[in-house]
């Protein structure tokens, strides 16, 4: 058999955009700073009155579909991974291939359906679902739709709120890819934890700083894991890193811990080691305490060298361009990164086939998956097809009372009667409900 991997992409995002620095942060009594700087984040992606997980799920898999010049008939699974599904029984996915019935001839009845749940780390194992179910043999030829879509709300004054996003990305895992192949290696750090949850609750309960540190462990324990079966990961191997990205400062924390680990015993601990001296080893303490005061000590100066910087912008940077500009779409999210690197090399003319990339993604509870993808020949036509820059750049620009009413209008505990901000255009929206609770939605031309 051939490689598998993602065959083809496409983003969706919600139609409504909050500034961070300029309308959020002053009504927040924050620097702008903070967002840009800190965080790394400049705006929000916000879904519209009509827009929901369905709506913006199925609307990147219809264009994805279209691209790709697929029928029902060549979908032989769709998965929908998300945290922000409105029913403990029917799946997303199931309304998702309800809508594509509405715009393709023939039906979806013979493609098997359902919903990934942890947290962000879904839409990962919706890819290895399907990765799996193709490698035993078991699509007749057919490929699997892979959609990670999410509202990522949180209410409101939580310290989350400055991190929220709205928005789908639609993959096809099939054979032979025209994006990327996915290694058969994985690497899991995965531990019961309390970071992060929704025990029957919409919007999360969030320890926000301990959440930071249950990704960093988690993260650091899957890299540990990959390399048990991968082999050694060398820095100079991977042309990019893309991590999930709650927010770009997570990953920038992210960043030069993993250096730190995999520049341990190698030439470029020694080069640096005449600037910042070498990695401290925990043998050589008498305590605990001792040894991670030196290690924080080497990760700061490590931080300031030139070579790690030159390492970052090259491998980290251009991967956290499109979370900069729609903040955190939970299972989206690390294929939002992946996706904004491959951009960057396609804007630089870089020719990037054969090329590796590092995945890392995560989910709050808490599981890590680091895998890795090989660049294929037909990345670059996948690439320049998207439409993101058009869609970003026409977003409808919320002022603070506005952002508040959309705010109210997605939460279920508010009675919210604030009108649609954007007119649906060739594209699916929410219709109203049915007799038995369902949501219904219909193709607006
Ligand atoms: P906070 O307390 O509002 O922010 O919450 P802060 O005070 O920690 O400031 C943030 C950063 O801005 C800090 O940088 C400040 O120093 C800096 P750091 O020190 O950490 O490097 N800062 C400034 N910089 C320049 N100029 C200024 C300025 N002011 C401050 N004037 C927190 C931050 C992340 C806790 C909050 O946003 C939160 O709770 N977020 C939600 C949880 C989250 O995203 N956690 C990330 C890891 S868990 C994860 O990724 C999973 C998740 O996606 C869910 C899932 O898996 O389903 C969330």
């Amino acid at each position: 058999m051939t490689g598998v991997g993602i065959d083809g992409i496409e983003i969706h995002t919600g139609k409504l955009r909050l500034d961070l620095a300029e309308t959020f942060a002053p009504e927040m009594g924050d620097a702008p700073e903070k967002y840009t700087k800190g965080l790394g984040l400049h705006a929000s992606s916000f879904p519209d009155t009509y827009e929901d997980i369905v709506t913006m799920g199925a609307n990147a898999a219809h264009r994805l579909m279209k691209r790709k010049g697929l029928e029902p008939d060549d979908i032989g699974r769709i998965d929908v991974a998300t945290e922000s599904a409105f029913d403990h029984s029917k799946p997303v996915s199931t309304y998702i291939g309800g809508c594509l019935e509405q715009v393709f001839d023939g039906d979806l009845h013979h493609a098997n359906k359902g919903e990934r749940k942890f947290a962000c780390v879904a839409g990962t194992q919706s890819i290895d679902d399907a990765y799996n179910w193709i490698k035993a043999g078991r699509n007749r030829g057919r490929a699997a739709l892979v959609v990670a879509t999410d509202t990522a709300l949180y209410a409101r004054d939580d310290p989350g709120e400055a991190t929220q996003g709205a928005g789908a990305v639609a993959m096809l895992i099939d054979e032979d890819p025209d994006l990327v192949e996915l290694s058969t290696e994985q690497g899991y750090g995965s531990a019961d934890e309390t970071d992060f949850l929704k025990p029957q609750q919409q919007f999360p309960s969030v320890d926000g700083k301990r959440s930071v540190n249950v990704y960093l462990a988690r993260m650091r324990e899957a890299l540990v894991d990959y390399e048990q079966v991968g082999g050694k990961i060398h820095a100079e191997d991977f042309r990019l890193g893309p991590f999930h990205t709650p927010f770009p400062g997570m990953v920038r924390k992210a960043g030069v811990l993993a250096y730190r680990h995999i520049t341990r015993d190698t030439d470029i601990e020694d080069e640096l080691a005449e600037e910042i001296g070498r990695q401290p080893r925990s043998e050589a303490f008498e305590d605990d305490e001792a040894y991670m005061e030196a290690l924080s000590e080497y990760t700061d100066a490590l931080k300031d060298t030139e070579r790690y910087r030159e390492w970052y912008e090259r491998t980290i940077d251009p991967t956290l361009d499109l979370s900069r500009r729609v903040g955190n779409w939970y299972t989206g999210s690390v294929h939002v990164a992946r996706v904004s690197g491959l951009k960057s090399l396609a804007e630089a003319g870089e020719d990037a086939v054969g090329k590796r990339l590092l995945v890392g993604s995560y989910g709050s509870g808490a599981q890590a998956e680091i895998h890795v993808e090989t660049v294929q020949e037909n990345w670059l036509e996948e690439i320049d097809a998207l439409n993101i820059d058009e869609q970003l750049a026409s977003r409808y620009e919320l002022s603070f009372e506005e952002y508040e009413d959309v705010h109210d209008a997605h939460n279920y505990d508010e009675e919210s009667a604030v009108e649609e901000f954007t007119t649906p255009d060739a594209e699916f929206a929410f219709d109203g409900w049915g007799r038995m609770g369902e949501r219904k939605y219909r193709f607006v031309e």
